[in-house]
């Protein structure tokens, strides 16, 4: 039987990967054969989730010191990961912040900056170097991940809503670009518990979720079928795409 979701031999790099969704995402590529590099900002953290997965899984799992809103760090990032690795096979562009705010007007131009630079411009230079070289070799898979803020912005997350809006936007453009034999698709999250979710008003969130159909935030790991399902062949046919995984929520759900 052809198991479409097999990632044996891949070499895949997520931002993000040592907690969350990246995390979940780290082990269930892992489990499905690949070797995975995780890389973010705390090391210790990455070290960590990278025992852990290597332990869990026997692949080959690294963890790469990376602040994805410095330009020349993701430069650094990429020609690392392709020195010791050789190829990159699935990139997934899973960091992400969403700082609170008291009011519009107290927004800094620092803030408004770094929700951009991590949020887009990281996404974006990632892709283009692991994008180019990926449709210069034997192809990919890239992973974009946006939000359901991206269309309906809560009154909390407007620069957060508004990098992610433009993520939507260049998964568009970048499967554009880069085919025939790389796709680039976006997973579009709805509310998930994780450490992002840490400083919401939960009483709030609940009363938000009652009239919704599943009435429930989701779980890091109720990310990874449709994460597995772009990585893996089992989407080959799936590009340029936004996938919503997000309970069915028709509203604006926002924590802030
Ligand atoms: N949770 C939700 O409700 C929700 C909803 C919609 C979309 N999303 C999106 O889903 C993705 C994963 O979110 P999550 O909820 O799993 O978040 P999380 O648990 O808070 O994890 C965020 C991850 O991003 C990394 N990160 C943050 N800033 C970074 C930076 N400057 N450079 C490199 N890495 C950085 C963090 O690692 P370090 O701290 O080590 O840097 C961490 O691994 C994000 O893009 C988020 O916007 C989440």
């Amino acid at each position: 039987m052809t198991n479409y979701f097999d990632l044996t031999g891949k070499i895949a790099l997520i931002t993000g990967g040592g907690r969350g969704m990246g995390r979940e995402m780290a082990q269930a590529f892992a489990e499905h054969g690949a070797d995975v590099i995780i890389a973010s900002r705390k090391l210790d953290v990455l070290n960590a989730a990278a025992a852990e997965i290597a332990e869990s899984t026997g692949r080959r799992v690294v963890a790469r010191q990376c602040h994805v809103g410095e330009w020349d760090q993701v430069t650094a990032l990429v020609e690392s990961v392709y020195e010791e690795f050789g190829h990159i096979d699935v990139l997934v562009n899973n960091a992400g912040m969403s700082p609170l705010y008291p009011s519009l007007s107290e927004v800094s131009e620092k803030l408004w900056q770094k929700v951009i630079d991590v949020n887009l411009t990281g996404p974006f230079r990632m892709s283009a170097l692991v994008g180019e070289r990926m449709q210069a070799g034997e192809g990919g898979s890239i992973i974009n991940v946006s939000s359901t803020s991206s269309i309906r912005p809560g009154k909390a997350e407007v620069p957060y809503a508004a990098a992610k809006s433009a993520i939507n936007s260049l998964t568009t453009g970048l499967a554009q670009t880069l085919g025939p034999n790389v796709r680039v698709n976006c997973l579009m999250p709805g509310p998930f518990r994780t450490d992002i979710s840490d400083a919401w008003d939960w009483d709030a969130i609940e009363r938000m979720l009652r009239p919704t159909p599943m009435k429930r935030v989701g779980e890091a790991h109720e990310i990874v079928g449709a994460a597995l399902l772009l990585a893996s062949d089992a989407g080959s046919y799936i590009n340029g795409s936004i996938i919503r995984v997000d309970g069915g929520v028709t509203g604006v759900v926002t924590g802030g």
